[in-house]
């Protein structure tokens, strides 16, 4: 099998109005939520550019101009550490910035993640992308995506992310049967988004990391309201996977 084409750009569904953790969310977005000094998003980012994708495509809505303000440089604080020699702070400051290519298209009505992938659309164009779901923060090393980029590398499709969950768990998540194909990756033969937990074809949930081919856009724009009269990822995924 020839190489497949190299995944450059990474989507962040991040239109969302946090409604699960009102009131921390009321002003400032979920994403910008911080665990220790950090917010949740720039994890993410992180392990994109780690793994050599720097082109990010923030999937926001038009009130959520911190999110981008965040990734932005900010002159008045850079001068402000580098008058008092705090070249540590502001090299992390700078780091991710620099690096990064940063564009943001707007998801003007929350009507689902599947939606959300939809919208990245034009600016993903005809490649391979990867999806990032920041609420899942992910530490491990080599870094989720890299793993999930050496799998790609190997069987040249779509693959998703999926981890053991506790039986009780399972209707929180997409969740996938699959055949395995050795230790730690299977072959997906089927998904559900959210089933109750007696019908769900297995414990394996879908964790927020994707890497998708651009045919998904075509099964997406096909597919109507699932879980909770959203468009369901899980659900374009499963449409896809009819027709590949
Ligand atoms: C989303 C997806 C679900 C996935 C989960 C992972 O659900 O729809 O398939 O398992 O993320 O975090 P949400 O948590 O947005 O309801």
């Amino acid at each position: 099998m020839s190489t497949p084409t190299p995944i450059r750009k990474v989507v962040f569904p991040a239109a969302g109005l946090g409604t699960r953790i009102l009131p921390a969310t009321a002003v400032l977005p979920k994403e910008l939520l911080p665990i220790v000094d950090k917010p949740i998003i720039q994890y993410g980012v992180e392990e994109a550019l780690a793994a050599g994708l720097r082109d990010v495509i923030l999937v926001s809505s038009p009130g959520k101009t911190m999110l981008e303000e965040h990734f932005d440089r900010h002159p008045a604080l850079e001068e402000a550490l580098e008058r008092r020699g705090k070249t540590a702070l502001l090299e992390s400051l700078r780091a991710a910035v620099q690096q990064l290519e940063l564009s943001t298209v707007f998801q003007d009505e929350p009507l689902g993640l599947g939606h959300a992938v939809l919208v990245s659309r034009e600016l993903v164009d005809d490649e391979p992308f990867a999806v990032i779901l920041s609420d899942d923060v992910i530490d491990a090393a080599p870094n989720a995506l890299e793993q999930m980029l050496s799998v790609y590398d190997e069987v040249g499709g779509p693959v998703l992310l999926v981890e053991r969950v506790p039986h009780e768990a399972v209707g929180r998540y997409g969740v996938i049967a699959g055949t395995p194909i050795r230790d730690g990756v299977y072959r997906v033969e089927d998904l559900v988004e959210k089933p109750p937990p007696d019908e769900a074809p297995s414990n394996l949930a879908i964790i927020g990391r994707y890497l998708l081919t651009p045919d998904v856009y075509g099964a997406l724009a096909e597919t109507g309201e699932g879980s909770g009269g959203e468009i369901q990822l899980t659900d374009g995924l499963r449409r896809l996977l009819e027709q590949r």
